[in-house]
């Protein structure tokens, strides 16, 4: 996507030919800085402190870190202990997982001499699948944006509410939630986003309305409680999510406040559909709420609100009263009863067990 006119990627190789630049996320929507990665340990940093995020992005970077591993030490030794090292990072985004996986099939598949070469071309290609794969959600859940459009008058407009940030800087490219959006938009279909702000970290409100912001996409950022009520009062015509870690059976992990959206949406008739890159489907686990780790973060993001000062720096205050505990969990399930459907590379299909296996029958029953 675009910057300021300029194309961008959220990671990329440095000039150097080696080192790893990303968008740095920590510091949106107030400034937009890029970092520089130079080993293992900055790519681990860069995930656990979620300068970078999202579930495909995390995936992108930690194959990177791989790389940087590489690069520093082919060895057995070392390339386990960096992938130990990024697996620990993030506990949800099962992206993480599969890249790392990806990585270390590429890299003991080959001599130690040429496994730094290796190690750079599999991440590179990674990232260049996210942005095909990205491309093709957008595709088939255009459709989906331009079937609601078809019912309504000439002219009105498709509402469309999103939770947390699924855009292009949760991925390499596209976003998987926002790419049937700037597709309907480019195409010419009125679409407006109802924006959830997405406490506590307001992945929402800093960077999926700067997303919209930059690509002219009408929106509109709300309070997370807000949803319900504009549902009831039929101004949403459809949700669209991301997800960091999908069931083999269709449970749907998200950001926190997802299931509710869920249900607010079940309750009202709303269709509810999840973007889903293959790589987030967990075919090891079929019970997202009995299986799934949910990732509990400092209660500092909670009892504090970060956002610019008086004087234009960024700077935290606190919300909450000195010694009132808080709880801050980053994902919630949304039962696959509650999706109306999955939107995949390859097409829309049902959140159940047949149909994801026959979507993706090699990841299903790997031979
Ligand atoms: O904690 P975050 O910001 O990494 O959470 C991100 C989300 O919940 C996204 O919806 C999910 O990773 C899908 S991104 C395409």
């Amino acid at each position: 996507m675009k910057v300021d006119g300029v194309p961008y990627r959220t990671i990329w190789l440095d000039d150097d030919g080696w080192s790893v630049r990303i968008i740095d996320q920590s510091r949106f929507p107030h400034r937009f800085e890029t970092l520089r990665l130079g080993d293992v340990d900055d790519a681990a940093r860069a995930i656990r402190d979620m300068q970078v995020r999202g579930a495909p992005l995390i995936g992108a970077t930690a194959a990177y870190g791989m790389a940087l591993a590489a690069r520093a030490d082919p060895n057995e030794d070392n390339l386990a202990a960096a992938y130990q090292l990024l697996l620990a990072t993030r506990p949800t985004a099962v992206n993480l997982r599969w890249a790392l996986d990806e990585m270390t099939t590429a890299l003991t598949r080959n001599r130690p001499a040429d496994r730094e070469q290796v190690a750079y071309a599999r991440a590179a290609e990674i990232c260049d699948e996210d942005v095909e794969i990205n491309r093709a959600i957008g595709r088939h859940g255009l459709e989906l944006i331009r079937r609601i459009a078809d019912l309504k008058p000439e002219g009105e407009r498709i509402n469309i509410l999103t939770h947390c940030n699924a855009g292009w800087l949760a991925t390499v490219d596209w976003g998987t939630a926002t790419a049937p959006i700037y597709m309907a938009h480019d195409a010419g279909i009125p679409v407006h986003v109802w924006v959830d702000e997405t406490r506590p970290r307001n992945q929402g409100a800093s960077l999926t309305a700067w997303e919209m912001r930059g690509h002219g996409v009408p929106h509109t950022v709300i309070p997370d409680n807000t949803g319900g009520h504009l549902m009831q009062h039929g101004m949403v015509d459809m949700v669209i999510v991301g997800t960091d870690r999908t069931t083999a059976t269709g449970d749907v992990c998200n950001k926190i406040g997802t299931y509710l959206k869920a249900l607010a949406a079940h309750d009202n008739g709303v269709p509810f559909y999840v973007a889903l890159p293959s790589p987030t489907i967990d075919f090891t686990i079929a019970d997202g709420l009995a299986e799934i780790p949910i990732e509990e973060r400092s209660g500092d993001e909670v009892a504090r609100i970060t956002g610019l000062n008086a004087a234009g720096f960024i700077d935290t205050v606190k919300i909450v009263p000195e010694g009132s505990p808080v709880a801050n969990y980053a994902f919630d399930v949304t039962p696959a009863r509650l999706v109306s459907g999955l939107v995949t590379e390859r097409g829309v299909i049902a959140p159940n067990r047949d149909a994801i296996a026959e979507a993706f029958p090699e990841r299903a029953n790997p031979i």
